[in-house]
Formats: C-alpha cells, sequence, structure tokens
C-alpha cells in the first residue's frame, strides 16, 4: 500500500533532523531547578510546531512543576482516538568530560545523532510529532482522531500528568494510547514492549552527632553516619543478589511459561551484553534466573549516590554528622510501590545501628505494568511495522519504567501500544548518548503506517 504521507517524509527527512536537532539543543533537564527556564522553551516549541502543522486546541497544562503540552485533531468520523505520549524533558548530562561532542550540541557520526535526550526522548517525540506532520501536509488529514499529550517530568517521577491524569479529564479521551518512549530488541528488528517495571526512589538520611566532629578527638566514642549508612546498605541485599527485606518477594507474578519461552527464542548473546553493552567483567545477580528474567521480571534494589561528608581534594579528619544515600528498588507485576515502601522502611528502622536517627524518605512511585496484547490495536501496530521493517514483530519487556503507562490503564481505560525506537546500545541517561538516523526515518513512518492501520 503507498502512502503519500510516507513519500513525504521521505522527501522532508532533512527538515525533521533539522527540527529534532534545534529541541535537542534546549537542555531541558527536570531535575535540576537552573533549568526550568529551558523545560518551558521545549514545550513551547512543541506546542508552536503542533500549532503550525494544524493540530487544534493546543495549549500548555500548568501544574507544580514543568508543563504538559496538549493538542487534538478530532475529525476522523466514525475512527478511533489515539492519545499519543513521550516525554521532552532529559536526563542531566554528566559527567560532561565523558562526551566525545557536547550533549547539546547535536552531532552526527557513523549513522547515529549524538546529544543528550536524542533517544530518550526527544528524537521518539518527534517521530511522533513529524509522522502528524507528514500526514497532515500531505492529505489535510489524520486517518484517526488525535490527542497529544507531552510531558516534563517523566525522568523525576511524573507527579504531575499522573495527577491531572487521575481528573479523568475529558480531554483525554481515547480508544488507545501510542507510547514512544522504548526501545527495540536488536537493530532492524521491530519490536513491541508488552511489560515494564515499577519503581520506588528512596533516600535513607542517617544522623549521629550534633555536628561534624575531629576524627582523632571523637574517634573511638561518636558514631560516624557514614559508617553507619554503609551498614545499612550492605544489609539491603546479599552477594547474590537476594534483597534481604523480609516479604519483598511475596505475591510476585512469574512470566507465563510462553512468555518465557518466547524471550529464549529472542537473539540474545549474552557474551556480548557482558562485554559491549555493560562492559564489566562479570555479570551479577540471582543466577537462577535468565539475564532476560533478571531485568524485565525480577524485582532488584540499586544505590544512586550517597552525597555529603568530604569529597574535596587531599585530606580531612572528621566524623560526618550526617549521611544520606539514593536508593532506588525496581517492582515487578504483583508488587506495589505503597506496600514495599512499608517493608523497606521498617526493615531499615530495625537494622539501624546503635548510636544514629535514620529517616527513610520516598521521593517517587510508579506501578509495574503489563499490556494487554489481545487487541485490534496491537494488531494494527505488528500490520505497520511489517510494512516498513520487512520483519515480524517482537514483544518484548524492559526493565526501565514510564509510570504513566500504568495510569492511563488504571484511569483511563486504556491500552498502551509500546512502540519504540531506541537501540540496546543508544547510551540512554549516560555520556554519549544517541538515537539512530535511520530510527528516526523509519520511526516516522512506523507511525504513520500505525496510524492509517488504526483507522481501517
Ligand atoms: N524511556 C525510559 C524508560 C525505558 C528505557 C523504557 C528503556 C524502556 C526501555 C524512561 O525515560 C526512564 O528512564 N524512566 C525512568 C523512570 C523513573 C525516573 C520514574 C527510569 O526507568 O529510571
Ligand atoms: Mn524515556
Ligand atoms: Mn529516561
Amino acid at each position: 500500500m503507498s502512502s503519500s504521507a510516507v513519500a513525504f517524509a521521505r522527501q522532508n527527512q532533512p527538515r525533521f533532523l533539522d527540527e529534532l536537532k534545534a529541541l535537542l539543543r534546549i537542555p531541558s533537564i527536570s531535575t535540576l531547578p537552573e533549568h526550568k527556564g529551558d523545560c518551558r522553551r521545549a514545550a513551547e516549541s512543541l506546542l508552536a510546531e503542533l500549532k503550525r502543522m494544524g493540530m487544534e486546541h493546543g495549549r500548555l497544562i500548568e501544574g507544580a512543576g514543568h508543563p504538559l503540552v496538549y493538542a487534538d485533531w478530532l475529525h476522523a468520523v466514525g475512527k478511533p482516538t489515539v492519545l499519543l505520549y513521550g516525554h521532552y524533558d532529559v536526563q542531566p548530562a554528566d559527567p560532561l568530560e565523558e562526551w566525545v561532542t557536547p550533549p547539546f550540541e547535536p552531532t552526527e557520526r557513523n549513522g547515529n545523532l549524538y546529544a543528550r535526550g536524542a533517544a530518550d526522548d526527544k528524537g521518539q517525540v518527534m517521530a511522533q510529532v513529524k509522522a502528524l506532520d507528514s500526514l497532515l501536509a500531505s492529505g489535510r488529514a489524520l486517518p484517526v482522531n488525535v490527542r497529544v499529550l507531552y510531558e516534563g517530568e517523566e525522568e523525576v517521577g511524573g507527579e504531575a500528568i499522573a495527577s491531572y491524569i487521575a481528573s479523568k479529564p475529558a480531554d483525554l479521551r481515547a480508544d488507545f494510547a501510542l507510547v514512544s518512549d522504548t526501545e527495540m530488541f536488536a537493530p532492524g528488528l521491530p519490536t513491541l514492549c508488552v511489560g515494564l517495571r515499577g519503581m520506588i526512589y528512596t533516600e535513607i538520611e542517617v544522623r549521629g552527632a550534633r555536628t561534624d566532629l575531629h576524627s582523632g578527638v571523637y574517634g573511638g566514642a561518636a558514631p560516624n553516619a557514614f559508617v553507619s549508612l554503609a551498614q545499612i546498605l550492605a544489609k539491603l541485599k546479599d552477594e547474590d543478589g537476594h534483597i534481604l527485606i523480609p516479604g519483598f518477594y511475596d505475591g510476585i507474578i512469574p512470566p507465563s511459561p510462553e512468555e518465557l519461552a518466547a524471550w529464549r527464542s529472542l537473539p540474545f548473546d549474552e557474551e556480548q551484553y557482558r562485554t559491549a553493552e555493560v562492559g564489566a567483567k562479570q555479570l551479577v545477580g540471582e543466577a537462577s534466573y535468565s539475564v532476560l528474567e533478571r531485568t524485565w521480571a525480577r524485582p532488584t534494589l540499586d544505590v544512586h549516590g550517597i552525597p555529603g561528608g568530604f569529597t574535596g581534594a587531599g585530606a580531612k579528619t572528621v566524623i560526618p554528622a550526617k549521611a544520606v544515600a539514593k536508593v532506588s528498588m525496581r517492582l515487578v507485576p504483583g508488587m506495589a510501590p505503597a506496600k514495599t515502601f512499608a517493608l523497606y522502611k521498617g526493615y531499615v528502622e530495625q537494622i539501624a545501628p546503635a548510636g544514629v536517627q535514620v529517616e527513610v524518605r520516598l521521593l517517587h512511585t510508579g506501578d509495574p505494568c503489563i499490556v494487554p496484547v489481545d487487541n485490534p490495536y496491537i494488531q494494527a501496530a505488528t500490520r505497520a511495522l511489517r510494512e516498513v521493517w520487512g520483519k515480524d514483530t517482537v514483544f518484548i519487556r524492559s526493565g526501565g519504567s514510564i509510570p504513566v503507562v500504568g495510569d492511563f490503564s488504571r484511569h483511563l481505560g486504556l491500552p498502551s501500544v509500546m512502540m519504540g525506537f531506541g537501540l540496546p546500545d543508544d547510551n540512554l541517561h549516560a555520556p554519549n548518548e544517541k538515537f539512530h538516523l535511520k530510527n528516526y526515518a523509519l520511526g516516522i513512518e512506523s507511525v504513520i503506517r500505525f496510524l492509517e492501520e488504526a483507522s481501517r
């Protein structure tokens, strides 16, 4: 089947690439207060572009944090309505010295576009936007009704969009969601993601003495907040990757034998994964589960940073009064963020060493999710992907989290189609993030074809 929108997209690819680069130049880092204005600029530029293309009712939805971007086009009478989702915020770019070219100066190198946010998620947001642009410019109409909802706080937990969705606004009435924020299992292999891990992100704060103390004068008698914190952290997980919080694993729903069998037939090379992707001398974790099970269907716990104490050059002999650790847990189906947090908090308080006070704080949560595959939109997606990529679609899960997918299902009853175009070596959240240029071009075509197939 020929599509004039696909032809338009091919002709306009150089312009589409320039427009993606312009968005990537805006350092919309949602977690850093000094980039608040940049987040707004990114939202405004997307809004202006959607309006220019002919999308209607375009507006920013304001909340406590960074704005949501909304627009719609609802003239496909009798056709389904899709809610398009992506995020314009990005992770911090540090460590800066490890970038080959600066994170906010998008640069093409051997078939890739390097920049913070290239794959996660501006390249994928723009794949949606440019698909709409191509459909509207070539045919002055869309094959289905479309609502667009882009957020600027996905990387910090998405509280604003969660409460907006929970209020069930009429603006979000739709039949399904297209979420463009995931990866393909391998280059050239069309992929739909059907499950995500949830998470709880926490801080443990330990306080010992009333103030920092001379470590010679008081060492041996005064509690050391860092040592106490290290003792707590060491009791959270054992050497075999087993989490030691009592009750933590209760209620977990394992993948079905059919799903596990499908995972075994995916083209996965553990040695290649260990050397090229992870780059460590050995993989760790629960030995009785495969790597895909460990990262997709088992919960885990990680420590992200321990700010505080003396970290300057040279030596300072001090007993720090306070220490903090940032700790998160990834959750799988059958686990609930509130319950997991309560078990964890109780356990940390119980194992706290003598002489210190411990506070356990919850920063944000997201539910794990499995999306239904027995709906016509998944079928339409696999037809579209076959046309564009010439191959059958593989169904995978991902170990990452996109909290909004659970909210779409719970509050709006929407099934999500998670069709993503990132690649396993895109360096998400890391230095030298990239987006494969071919995936940008074919991502646009995939979204065009998907919307066309979804209207049949
Ligand atoms: N797009 C990612 C999640 C992802 C990555 C899904 C790879 C599938 C494949 C998303 O932007 C992300 O990083 N989410 C955070 C969520 C958190 C801060 C609530 C994550 O997973 O750490
Ligand atoms: Mn993302
Ligand atoms: Mn991310």
